[in-house]
């Protein structure tokens, strides 16, 4: 590793910016935190900078979607799992998160309000651009140092991730640390065949991702579940229904451009699982209507992906097969981490859902490395340089802390 951790600084006394991915699933209609695992996830680190005076900051959701929310109850789920006091302000750059940040005492913790309510935050910028933006200018005067732990986000480059460490020494907190070292690790002895078993919603990030997974010798196989199994359905034109996503022709022509320039590559559901009168029916992909919604894989593509992962050397698998949340529709989500963590190979979970699925399947013993990182994971593999790995590696160049 080229960037600094927490063990190159003495943090007493000083003022630390926290950089965190508490990025969290939140309940549609309660908006209340479902699933917690990423705010346990940056208590070693929080823990470890006890006589700083702490400034955490995050994103929850995108602007527009309804998981954007405010960091209040964060806060409290960061009260109780630290049992130490956190004060949230509902303030990110203006004088109200100013004042809290001078008022802070040694050992002392301040959660501001979600980064993105700063436009500044929803754009990617170089790091020198960054350290010019209201954010980095404002809050890093109040600054002594910089720790990054947001894993999950380390593939944007905002500027909470590449600005401040332009202008402040910074260093990696421990999940960065601990992450960056076990994917070196299993990189390092990954075999072939490697397979990749692709869900989850966000496609566009995906999409890009999977190009320099195969070139880059990563996805000898890809298996696609979910919207973006959808995606490349109706690419195929297996399938007539829209996909209910934004610049759906663009994307799906994408997905068009890749089949054709690696046509062994990709698997697709070969039956799936939709909701009638509200019951789960199992179809052969043939029988859909233009209407019908998929919501789960059925048994005969599991049996032909759980065939693939038994014979695979890596399997990396992220975002759940289908909507399971809805008990009727785990089934495919819970059978193909079932064939992961039976399969003789490497294999790395990613993402939130699929962590907590493998704990609630009891199956967490079995896998080589899970990581609650989605995208940043999947760019990761591609071993193309992440703007936070970057920024840290630049910053340690920079600032030549070690002691
Ligand atoms: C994630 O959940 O992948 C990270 O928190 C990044 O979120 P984003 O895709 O909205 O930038």
């Amino acid at each position: 590793m080229k960037f600094l951790t927490i063990d190159d600084f003495d943090f007493k006394g000083k003022t630390v910016f926290l950089r965190v991915d508490m990025n969290c699933p939140i309940d549609p209609d309660t908006l209340e935190i479902s699933g917690t695992k990423r705010i346990e996830e940056i208590i070693e680190t929080i823990n470890s900078l006890n006589s700083a005076k702490i400034v955490i900051a995050s994103h929850q959701g995108r602007v527009g979607n309804k998981d954007y929310t405010s960091m209040e109850k964060h806060a409290e789920v960061l009260e109780k799992l630290l049992n130490r006091k956190v004060t949230y302000v509902n303030d990110v750059i203006g004088s109200a998160a100013q004042n809290e940040i001078k008022k802070l005492n040694d050992g002392e913790i301040l959660l501001l309000d979600n980064l993105r309510l700063c436009a500044e935050e929803n754009y990617e910028f170089s790091g020198s651009n960054a350290a010019k933006t209201i954010m980095v200018r404002r809050l890093s005067k109040l600054l002594d140092l910089c720790v990054l732990d947001s894993f999950p986000s380390a593939h944007r480059s905002h500027p909470s991730i590449v600005g401040f460490p332009y202008v402040l020494p910074a260093c990696a907190g421990r999940l960065v640390e601990k992450e960056v070292k076990k994917l070196d690790e299993i990189m390092g002895v990954a075999k072939a065949p490697h397979v990749l078993v692709l869900g989850g919603k966000k496609v566009e990030d995906r999409l890009e991702a999977i190009r320099l997974l195969i070139e880059n010798g990563r996805a000898d196989h890809v298996l696609l579940t979910g919207l973006i199994g959808n995606v490349f359905l109706r690419a195929q034109g297996r399938i007539r229904s829209t996909i209910g996503i934004k610049r759906e022709n663009e994307i799906v022509a994408k997905a068009h451009t890749l089949i054709g320039e690696f046509p062994d590559v990709f698997s697709t559901p070969v039956d799936v699982a939709i909701e009638q009168d509200g019951k789960r029916v199992e179809l052969d992909i043939r029988e859909l209507n233009k209407d019908d919604e998929i919501y789960d894989l059925g048994p005969k593509t599991i049996e032909h992906y759980g065939k693939i992962i038994s014979e695979a050397g890596t399997v990396f698998i992220s975002g759940p097969a289908g909507f399971f949340e809805k008990e009727d529709f785990g089934y495919g989500t819970k059978a193909l981490l079932e064939a992961v963590a039976s399969s003789m190979a490497t294999t790395i979970v990613s993402g939130g859902h699929l962590s907590s699925a493998l704990k609630k399947f009891g199956l967490v013993e079995k896998i080589t490395h899970i990581s609650t990182a989605g995208g940043a994971l999947v760019r990761y593999l591609t071993a193309t340089k992440l703007p936070m790995i970057k920024a840290l590696e630049e910053s340690a160049e920079k600032y030549k802390a070690k002691k």
